[in-house]
């Protein structure tokens, strides 16, 4: 999903509606939009799965849709001015279809709470994150002529239960939540409000889900979380067991169950936390070759008191040090990044910092935003969002052009290389061409052939773009 073209992001993907292609006469028609992270994604799927078991049946087309769900994220400001256009447009459709039902889900249901149902009047439903079990029945109350709101967050939901109705098209590459939630109180971030506290979900479940999904014929999945290195089953955070009869699983022991569950299925994981990545993840990432040598390791800032200001739990010094340790137990993994420009008191020369920092890791790819300050944060509480619009512009400028010079360095390393890829289809950009990722996670286009989708073949890189490699197949 991480795209390998450096360009600023609101999110990392933007309204898709994703659905399956169900018979055309079975149940009320339910049309789901998403926001947002991996993780509200995987949602989404969940979402399918509760209402499908429900009557429902997902339909790509909004216009025969009888219930529409809008799955939201609150990260930036812009991320929601977004949804609400989108709310205004279906809100202006009951006018014409009055039995409509229009929801909004996710973190922006949890944050803005009854408002949008109460003064605004712009949707029936508001649902928030862990309340997705109660969709079937809220749903309900709106057709009897109620209006229905949960937001209540939940210390224990992880959904383990539901086997999501995988939305995505390919059919080759999904997603698995493994944990919800986020105990990390970044003073920029939202998240800790939308999402609730941070909990981890039973991991013989994930290996089930794992298995299930290769069986089906995925052979790619992404362990989702929002700091996956503190990962932890049967055990608190003070390292105390909680049932001395069950073993403990931590992020590196799930990360080699799952690899050892599914051989023939690669496995990638997001988010890295730099304050909690273990050298044993990496490790064990090293150690088995289905898991695959990409990491996305958040930096925020290059300087140590901006770090400090964000409460990130790390300074510059400590992030160098982990790069260091990718770089010597995994000389061939690639690195990617987020960048916030412009947070709260950031001088030119703390911005400076940021510009080394980049220049010394040479990220493969990364998402640079400008900082947005959020309602109830720290930062929001105890600085001023001072850095003058024109200031953030002109640095966050300056980052995407430094990292464009790295994205496009990474890609030239790899032409006369080859890798092995992982066939997920033609290619967007041409019939003649199929595309794929390597084990670094960059896409990789060749020319069609006799290949299966979800195969893995070889390819020798011939050239490149800023955002795709080229190259022709070779015996593998
Ligand atoms: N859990 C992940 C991040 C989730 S949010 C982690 O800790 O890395 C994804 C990214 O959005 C963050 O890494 C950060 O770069 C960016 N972001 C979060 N809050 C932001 C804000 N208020 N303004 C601008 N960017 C923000
Ligand atoms: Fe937000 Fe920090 Fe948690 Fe990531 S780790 S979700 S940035 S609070
Ligand atoms: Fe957005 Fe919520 Fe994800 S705020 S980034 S959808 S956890």
């Amino acid at each position: 999903m991480f795209d390998s073209q450096p360009k600023v992001i609101d999110e990392s993907r933007q309204g898709e509606a994703i659905a399956l292609d169900s018979s055309p006469d079975s149940g009320k028609k339910l049309y789901i939009e998403s926001y947002g992270c991996q993780m509200n994604f995987s949602d989404s799927e969940i979402v399918a799965s509760i209402l499908t078991g429900a009557g429902y049946s997902t339909t790509r087309d909004e216009q025969e849709a009888e219930v529409v769900l809008i799955n939201t994220c609150s990260i930036r400001d812009n991320a929601e001015q977004r949804v609400r256009n989108r709310l205004h447009h279906f809100h202006a459709r009951k006018r014409r279809q009055p039995g409509l039902v229009v929801g909004i889900l996710g973190c922006m249901a949890e944050r803005l709470k009854s408002t949008l149902l109460e003064e605004e009047k712009i949707v029936d439903l508001v649902v928030g994150p862990d309340a997705y079990r109660d969709l079937p029945n809220l749903i309900g109350e709106v057709e009897s002529g109620q209006k229905a709101v949960n937001v209540l967050l939940s210390r224990e939901e992880t959904y383990a239960d539901i086997s999501p109705v995988r939305l995505d098209q390919n059919g080759v590459t999904g997603f698995i939540s493994i944990m919800r939630g986020c105990d990390n109180m970044c003073s920029f971030c939202v998240v800790p409000f939308t999402r609730g506290r941070e909990r981890s979900r039973n991991p013989e479940t994930i290996v089930h889900e794992a298995k299930y999904m290769f069986d089906q014929g995925y052979r790619e999945v992404t362990l989702l979380g929002q700091n996956v290195d503190s990962y932890r089953w049967n055990i608190t955070k003070k390292n105390e067991v909680i049932d001395p009869e069950q073993p403990t699983v931590n992020f590196a022991q799930l990360l080699e169950k799952v690899a050892l569950a599914v051989p023939e299925m690669r496995i990638r994981f997001s988010t890295s936390h730099p304050k909690d990545m273990t050298d044993d993840v990496l490790e064990t990432m090293a150690k088995y070759h289905n898991i695959c040598k990409y990491i996305h390791l958040p930096v925020q800032s290059g300087s140590t008191s901006v770090l400090k200001r964000m409460n990130r739990g790390y300074s510059r010094e400590w992030y160098l040090n982990r790069i260091a340790a990718i770089r010597r137990i995994m000389p061939d993994c690639a690195i990617s990044t987020d960048i916030i420009a412009g947070f709260c008191g950031e001088t030119d020369a703390e911005h400076a910092d940021t510009i080394s920092l980049m220049r010394n890791v040479a990220y493969d790819f990364a998402y640079m935003f400008k900082y947005s300050e959020r309602p109830r944060t720290l930062a929001e509480r105890k600085f001023e969002d001072d850095v003058p619009e024109e200031v953030k512009q002109r640095r966050l400028e300056e980052i995407i052009e430094l990292q464009m010079e790295n994205g496009k360095a990474s890609n030239e390393r790899a032409v006369g290389k080859t890798f092995e890829v992982l066939v997920e289809g033609p290619s967007k950009k041409s019939d003649a061409e199929w595309c794929g990722r390597n084990s670094q996670n960059a896409m990789v286009v060749f020319p069609k052939g006799d290949f299966e989708k979800g195969s893995y073949i070889h390819v020798e890189i011939n050239a490149c773009t800023a955002a795709t490699l080229k190259g022709e197949v070779v015996p593998s």
